[in-house]
């Protein structure tokens, strides 16, 4: 096995799987996907399906969320402290379904981005812009001030993962075309680069997600500057899930 994954795929479950349902899916998974060399692949389940799942390399676990504190009376939230308990190293952050949804804003996230760094966890940071947005051209602007938020409280430079997921993507079957996300990722590296140093970048991959399928994943692993996918409806079912970790493992 190559220990060096240049690439990832993350499986967001959202809210779904019990937890039987999720350790015999990772399992099964895991078994079948065995001599895989370049990928390495997350499973976020939901938190009570992050316990005893024990993965190896380049096997790893996330979290779908956290909370900034590291423990207190914050009803209905999880910290940092307890993801790594469970065997957490990575953690979704700014998805924009709690930025909508959740009316998450730009500085609670910049909050748990800081905590998440500290903690010494990855976090897996999704900015994307909506279809409004785009239509009127905000598409720059957007992604420039979520990642400029976003690393505002981040002193140290860790390993990051970056997910552009514009929000009209996401769940929809309409996935970005290739045009779009290879701006969209050449703008993000343009960001990075102001802000970190070169080496430093080297060590941010930059995810695509929004309608990734086992159908389209051959031609947006081939968009100059996608180092992967995170994924959502297509992470569900194992058929889906295997097939797009292979063909990013062979593309
Ligand atoms: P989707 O979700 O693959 O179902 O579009 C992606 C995501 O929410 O990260």
């Amino acid at each position: 096995m190559n220990m060096d994954c240049a690439r990832i795929v993350v499986g967001n479950w959202k809210m779904n799987k019990l937890p039987k349902e999720g350790s015999s899916f990772v399992e099964e998974s895991v078994n079948l996907l065995l001599d895989v060399e370049r990928v390495q692949v997350i499973f976020c389940p939901p938190f009570t399906g992050l316990l005893g799942m024990n993965l190896e390399h380049p096997f790893s676990l996330g979290s779908q969320n956290c909370h900034w504190e590291s423990q207190g009376a914050f009803t209905g939230e999880i910290s940092t402290r307890m993801l790594k308990d469970c065997g957490v190293s990575y953690v979704i952050l700014g998805h924009s379904e709690r930025r909508q949804i959740f009316f998450e804003t730009n500085d609670w996230i910049k909050w748990k981005m800081g905590a998440v760094v500290d903690a010494g966890l990855t976090p897996i940071f999704c900015i994307g812009e909506t279809l409004e947005q785009r239509k009127s051209g905000q598409t720059d602007q957007v992604l420039t001030q979520q990642l400029q938020d976003g690393f505002e409280m981040v002193n140290s430079f860790k390993k990051m993962v970056i997910a552009y997921e514009p929000v009209w993507a996401i769940g929809t079957g309409i996935n970005a075309k290739v045009n779009q996300i290879k701006d969209a990722h050449l703008q993000i590296k343009n960001i990075l680069s102001k802000q970190f140093p070169k080496n430093i970048l080297a060590d941010f991959p930059i995810l695509y997600g929004g309608s990734v399928t086992s159908d389209n994943a051959e031609e947006l692993i081939s968009v100059p500057g996608v180092d992967g996918f995170l994924i959502g409806g297509a992470s569900l079912n194992i058929d889906s899930f295997t097939s797009i970790v292979r063909i990013v493992d062979k593309n």
